[in-house]
């Protein structure tokens, strides 16, 4: 396939007032395999749009107002501190994963952290609206926090909400598919992705599990379709994930919660 058509075909997607701020890696990514599959540069552009959606703007139906709602942890954090939660528990509501998760949100972390021992470093891979949940999670004050996903205007909301919060936090705008982070964590978070990512690549997951450096993995799965349906889910997912664990010596615990499965993995002996 010309470069130049996967170039222009990249100008177009990140034209789009819906696509411009996702990692240009990830649109280089997909534009490539539709230019592949499809017969005219118009309709590998719109088959990347679609993909792109399913991905990463499906999950954002309404989009916030990150100007607006820094305002909002600002004043909070200024005039009722105690309220931290209550604000990051609003906000987080405008990702429909981490949304999912509010009803469970305390149940959550507590039933997780009381299996991990004290952890230092934290990988928040494709973490959506997650590290908002920061506040919920008992870890030490001075933890490392890196949040990785591919919307650049939402992780610059999170790096502000991280200075805000006085989180020693940063963050990272990245296709963890074709660049997957292989520096050594304490804990590395994968909750309701790899389903995601095994949508662009079906090797992806086995791929990404294969090159993180974590110590603990927490790798969890929707136990309800964005729809709401559940349709035998926990089911399937675990079955997909005892096939991702076949042949890695690694010691398992998992989690039925109302909207999600849990695997915490220790990968070390
Ligand atoms: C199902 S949501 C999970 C969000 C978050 N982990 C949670 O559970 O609250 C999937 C997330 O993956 C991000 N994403 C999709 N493809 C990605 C990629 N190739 N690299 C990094 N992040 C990606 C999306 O933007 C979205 O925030």
């Amino acid at each position: 396939m010309p470069e130049e058509l996967l170039e222009q075909l990249t100008e177009q997607v990140l034209q789009g007032a819906k696509y411009r701020e996702i990692a240009p890696e990830l649109v280089r990514r997909i534009g490539a395999q539709e230019l592949d599959k499809r017969r005219s540069l118009k309709e590998a552009v719109k088959a990347t749009k679609n993909k792109l959606h399913q991905v990463g703007g499906a999950y954002q139906q309404t989009k916030l107002n990150y100007e607006k709602s820094l305002d909002l942890l600002r004043e909070t954090a200024v005039s009722q501190p105690t309220q931290l939660r209550t604000t990051c528990h609003q906000l987080m509501q405008a990702h429909a994963s981490t949304r999912e998760r509010l009803s469970i949100l305390d149940e959550f972390y507590e039933t997780i952290f009381a299996e991990l021992p004290p952890v230092h470093t934290v990988l928040d891979l494709a973490c959506g609206l997650n590290p908002l949940a920061y506040p919920w999670l008992p870890l030490p004050g001075d933890v490392e926090f890196t949040a990785v996903d591919i919307y650049g205007d939402m992780l610059n909301f999170i790096q502000d909400f991280f200075e805000l919060a006085g989180v020693n936090g940063r963050t990272q705008q990245r296709d963890i598919i074709g660049n997957p982070p292989t520096e050594p964590y304490d804990l590395i978070l994968l909750l309701k992705t790899l389903p995601c990512l095994e949508q662009v690549d079906k090797h992806a997951a086995v791929n990404l599990l294969d090159a993180v450096n974590g110590s603990y993995l927490v790798i969890s799965y929707p136990a309800q379709s964005l729809g709401g349906r559940s349709k035998g889910m926990v089911e399937n997912y675990t079955e997909q994930f005892m096939g991702l664990v076949n042949g890695r010596n690694w010691q398992l615990h998992r989690f039925e919660f109302a909207t999600e499965l849990a695997f915490l993995v220790k990968t070390t002996a």
